[in-house]
């Protein structure tokens, strides 16, 4: 254990070192201008403390976790989870104090309080406990290690050197750019530090406009929505939109010549967080629309052209949703016997074995189209937040959101057919025999049998929607392939994803491995962005409509032929 403990103590790349120093100049001054006044502070902590630097920043050592062991463990417990009125370490408020103000505070203690003074062990080592904290944080899900302010992620940004192929950023991003990711160029855990750099929406600036290859053209379908999130066309041509936020489930009819809906209604409401959206039985002559609330399956009377639900929700199925991931999409097998329902884990990377919420969770499950016999159809699949079957062979895909915490170049995204029975990893082991190092010595047995998907992703893009272009419009060689909206980043020094990806797939319906970057220019700065793309299906007349949750709008790709 502690040998490969050892192994997994990582030195910072120079680059990281040096630009975190160089970042670090800029934001001191910043934060002693601006933030101090915005932020609170963590138990009063003195404005020195905020700031004070941490020799050791992101090392992590055998020392620190094994300190942390013999003198937190007995409160705080092993993962930091705290109990009673002990608080948690991997806490958003926890986490969201500066490494100086955790020393800070370690330091002094709050002996009143039940949490002893840590004065008396060596300072060096007190920082390392720091940086497992930190560990311990990466496994929360929306918990950085550090922290960057909008500011300060613009600074990283216009300081950081062009990555380092086959990984790219934001900066390197632009329709029709090929990529190639395979599990040999993934980099050790932490290699960089695990960055907190979610993005600040802000309005689509005047002279911004989603970018698309060449003979492709772009126009405004439908703006002013709540939170757009899946899409997807009936078999009569219209769309539905789960509003999420809402709990609201939209319709929009047709395309004008002016490139708008022709008619636009809600389907239902009141319903709990709806993402997944699917027409039940599969043909053309749909009786029923099945609605993935985020903790159930619940179905309406349809048929085609209703545009308003024509009687009350009827309840198909529990899911399991104590926490966390949220989103649950809806798939039937081609001969409509089975329900393929994806239901993203409780937590990033929390043991299943020991964590009774992760039970049923990081699955597609599979049911009955009536609720009942409900089996895991396949397993360690960390989130997939969108299904689709192809047309061609009838196989189930996924586009999957990966985990969080191992620095900016781990773990990847991936798109994967899905095989029945299997196991793709999380959170012992990913992309193949890389074990996580947080669950070192784990499940040995499992290790031969992670299935490595068959499109390896950018790290934190954030793959939701994906769906398989049928269309008639876009050139021949469009035919069958997959497209899927990636979201963008949150944990990662300098963003990435905020894109709508091609990937190309041969003519049996088989990835190569290979994607291509299709529409682009969703971000302003690394601090900023205007379009996060959400979900994504081809419309009737083989264009595609793509909606964004940053812009509360929908996009409608089509193919002109003419450059723009
Ligand atoms: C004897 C039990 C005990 C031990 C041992 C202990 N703590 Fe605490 N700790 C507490 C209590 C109780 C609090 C809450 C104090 C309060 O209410 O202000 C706390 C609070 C904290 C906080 C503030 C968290 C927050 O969100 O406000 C941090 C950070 C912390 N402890 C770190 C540590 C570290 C690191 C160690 C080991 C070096 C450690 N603690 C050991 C009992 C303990």
């Amino acid at each position: 254990m502690q040998l490969q403990e050892a192994k997994i103590a990582v030195k910072k790349s120079k680059y990281t070192r040096k630009h975190m120093l160089a970042a670090w100049a800029v934001l001191s001054l910043l934060l002693s201008v601006s933030s101090l006044a915005q932020n609170p502070t963590f138990h009063n902590a003195p404005a020195s403390a905020k700031l004070e630097k941490n020799p050791m920043q992101g090392q992590q050592t055998q020392e620190g976790k094994a300190a942390f062991q013999q003198r937190c463990v007995a409160c705080h417990g092993p993962n930091g989870e705290g109990s009673g009125n002990i608080p948690s370490l991997a806490s958003e408020k926890a986490q969201g104090a500066s490494d100086g103000e955790l020393f800070w505070y370690i330091t002094k203690g709050d002996v009143n309080n039940g949490m002893p003074s840590w004065a008396s062990l060596p300072e060096e080592q007190r920082w390392q406990i720091i940086n497992y904290i930190r560990v311990l944080g990466a496994s929360k899900p929306g918990s950085p290690r550090v922290a960057l302010s909008s500011d300060e992620a613009v600074s990283v940004g216009a300081n950081s050197p062009p990555p380092k192929a086959p990984f790219t950023d934001y900066r390197f991003e632009k329709p029709g750019a090929t990529r190639k990711i395979t599990p040999a160029d993934l980099p050790a855990p932490l290699e960089t530090t695990s960055a907190g750099n979610a993005p600040q929406v802000v309005p689509r600036p005047d002279n911004a406009w989603p970018e698309v290859p060449a003979g492709f053209k772009v126009e405004l379908y439908a703006s002013g929505l709540n939170q757009p999130r899946l899409i997807r066309t009936a078999p009569n041509g219209d769309f539905f939109v789960a509003e999420s936020q809402t709990g609201e489930i939209l319709v929009f009819r047709g395309i004008s010549a002016d490139g708008k809906p022709q008619l636009t209604g809600t389907f239902a409401t009141g319903l709990k967080r709806p993402f997944g959206i699917n027409f039940y039985p599969p043909g053309p002559d749909p009786q029923w629309i099945y609605v993935g609330n985020t903790d159930s399956v619940v179905r309406f009377p349809y048929k085609n052209g209703d545009v308003k639900a024509s009687g009350a929700s009827e309840h198909i199925a529990d899911l399991p949703s104590s926490s966390g991931h949220w989103t649950r999409d809806i798939q039937f097998t081609v001969d409509g016997k089975k329900m393929l329902v994806s239901v993203g884990s409780a937590s990033n990377i929390n043991d299943p074995d020991t964590t009774p919420e992760e039970k049923n969770r990081a699955d597609v499950l599979e049911f009955n189209p009536d609720g009942s016999g409900m089996r895991v159809y396949a397993y360690g699949i960390r989130n997939c937040v969108g299904m689709a079957v192809q047309p061609k062979t009838g196989a189930l895909w996924c586009s999957v959101n990966e985990r969080d915490g191992l620095g900016d170049n781990l773990v990847p995204d991936y798109i994967t057919h899905v095989q029945e029975g299997g196991f793709y990893g999380w959170p012992w082991w990913y992309m193949g025999k890389h074990q996580d190092p947080r669950h070192e010595g784990k499940h040995p047995e499992l290790k031969d049998k992670v299935i490595t998907p068959d499109v390896i992703l950018h790290p934190h893009n954030a793959s939701l929607e994906l769906t398989f272009y049928n269309g008639k419009q876009f050139p021949a060689e469009y035919q069958g392939d997959i497209f899927a909206a990636e979201h963008g980043s949150w944990n990662r020094s300098v963003r990435v994803g905020y894109e709508l990806i091609r990937v190309p797939l041969d003519k049996s319906g088989h990835a190569t491995g290979a994607y291509e970057d299709f529409m682009t220019g969703f971000v302003v700065d690394n601090g900023h962005v205007w379009g996060r793309p959400v979900g994504v299906t081809v419309a009737p007349d083989g264009s595609l409509l793509v909606t964004d949750d940053g812009s509360k709008s929908i996009w409608r790709i089509s193919y002109t032929g003419k450059s723009q």
